[in-house]
């Protein structure tokens, strides 16, 4: 007999039928109720075994974490918490669980554990439901794009260029690195040897790439894994994450902000009609993290109010230069309460500053736009009638509460000229860029977009603080477990 998924039973509401389940064991309690979970959903359906007619040896079997498959009556359940059971008429152990050694007890695990065996800890709840909402949330991704008529593109995970310029990139070479690989005569590596001809590397972007489909498709966004060998240990960055890149030709800045707003709001709507029950589980496993900190350090509001409050108030809209200026005169500036402190026009945001922007300045999600020019990436649009020394860009970053920089983006320099001189005086090699300046040689127009970590969007949907906890096997310094 075809298996029944739990979730399907559960909202069941034909009764007295016999069903198949499959899954695993939570718990097994008074040697008669298993509480069996299949990952279809974070309940479980409760199966009651005729222990009297079941053999010992089978009995003993049913352990946390087993295999199991039960056949019986699907019933209303006469116990508290559960609208139907399944009264098991016949029992298979498919694969056993040594209850002494199976890492996932039905106890309060610290998330320091659970990352320790991360293989595992998508069978606790938490993470059950944290892996479905991240389901969720990609397939919210590409239904809002298609639906909006955009372009998936799959832009290359080995490249020859720094989309960003930033040098924070993960060699590739089949080069043997024990000091026997080709040289040049004087000295250097001879990349020419090397598997591609030259150096390579891991993408840390699909931008520039996108662009060029952008300038003939029109509208198209990438979803992909990117890779940046930052030596950040924090709680926001990974080594490996996944980024959703839109490129739209004709968009100018404003029109990029609007795009942003729409679909974060759009994504984060889909999942909290599709995902409540994962989300009111998150939302209480909040709740109870939060009861261990002091009154002041606690949100204000629930998990769900704060998606709600997202979803239904405009993201403020403030320039770099306004924001400086709002710095400059707070309260933890003056202080010194600051780690770095904000002197003067020109300096780099931290994470600090942008958490106060967002979360006791503004109070809701922030989009700075017209950024330095010098704190930013090459290809940014530089505006036009701004004073020499202080130059701007079209960019814009979004800023979330509790997360800081959710989205990087900006209008791209479409002029030739102007971005092959902001290139030269990067030190950008032009030649390594050739096909780049192309869309800029061949009918360059106006054309934006921007990127959206889709680690921190996860981790703002679930509440949870550590980015770790919101992909599958984490990958940050010192760690590549899995
Ligand atoms: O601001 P970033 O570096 O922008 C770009 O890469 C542009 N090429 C995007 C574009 O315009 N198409 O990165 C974009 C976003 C950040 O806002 C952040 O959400 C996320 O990617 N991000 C990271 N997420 C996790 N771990 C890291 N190490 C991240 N670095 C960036
Ligand atoms: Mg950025």
């Amino acid at each position: 007999m075809k298996h029944s998924k739990v979730i399907d039973l559960l909202n069941s509401t034909k009764t007295l039928h016999e069903v198949t389940a499959k899954g695993w064991v939570r718990t097994f309690r008074n040697n008669q109720f298993i509480a069996l979970n299949d990952g279809s959903t974070i309940h479980n359906i409760q199966c009651v075994v005729d222990f009297e007619n079941t053999p010992d040896e089978t009995l003993k079997r049913i352990t946390t974490g087993a295999a199991i498959c039960v056949t019986g009556t699907l019933a209303e359940s006469r116990g508290a918490g559960q609208k139907v059971e399944i009264q098991v008429t016949k029992l298979e152990i498919l694969g056993d669980s040594d209850a002494e050694k199976f890492p996932m007890q039905p106890k309060k695990h610290s998330l320091e554990f659970l990352r320790e065996n991360a293989h595992l800890r998508v069978r606790t709840n938490a993470f059950g439901a944290i892996m479905r909402v991240r389901s969720t949330l990609a397939f919210a991704v590409h239904q809002y794009f298609q639906e909006k008529g955009f372009f998936y593109v799959n832009t290359p995970i080995i490249t020859g260029s720094d989309a960003e310029g930033a040098g924070e990139m993960f060699q590739v070479t089949s080069l043997p690195l024990d000091g026997s690989a080709p040289r040049n005569e004087d000295g250097s590596i001879n990349y020419k040897e090397d598997f591609f001809g030259k150096q390579t590397n891991l993408t840390v972007s699909g931008q520039l790439e996108g662009e060029t489909f952008a300038m003939a498709l029109g509208q198209i966004y990438t979803f992909g894994p990117t890779f940046r060998a930052e030596n950040s240990n924090t709680s926001r960055h990974l080594a490996e994450f996944w980024m959703i890149e839109p490129e739209v030709a004709f968009n100018d800045l404003a029109d990029n902000m609007d795009l942003a707003e729409d679909f974060i709001k759009y994504v984060i709507k889909y999942t909290v009609d599709k995902c409540g029950d994962d989300l009111k589980f998150l939302e209480n496993r909040l709740l109870e993290e939060e009861k261990s900190k002091p009154q002041a350090e606690r949100s204000e509001m629930t998990l769900l109010e704060k998606l709600s409050f997202v979803l239904d108030n405009n993201f403020k809209r403030v320039s770099y230069t306004e924001a400086i200026d709002i710095l400059k005169d707070s309260t933890p500036n003056k202080k010194k309460k600051f780690q770095y402190i904000i002197n003067e026009w020109g300096a780099d945001l931290q994470s600090e500053h942008e958490r106060f922007l967002v979360e006791k300045h503004f109070k809701c999600p922030v989009i700075l736009f017209d950024y330095p020019a010098k704190i930013k990436a090459f290809y940014m649009r530089l505006n036009d009638n701004t004073e020499p020394g202080k130059e701007t860009v079209r960019a814009m970053d979004i800023l979330f509460p509790g997360i800081g920089e959710i989205v990087g983006g900006s209008q791209r320099e479409e002029r030739y000229d102007v971005l092959v001189e902001k290139m030269k005086a990067l030190g950008i090699d032009e030649e390594e860029l050739w096909w780049y300046l192309d869309t800029r040689r061949f009918g360059s127009a106006v054309h934006s977009g921007f990127g959206l970590g889709f680690e921190r969007l996860v981790l703002f949907v679930t509440g949870m603080s550590n980015i770790r906890d919101v992909i599958p096997f984490p990958r940050t310094p010192q760690n590549a477990e899995f």
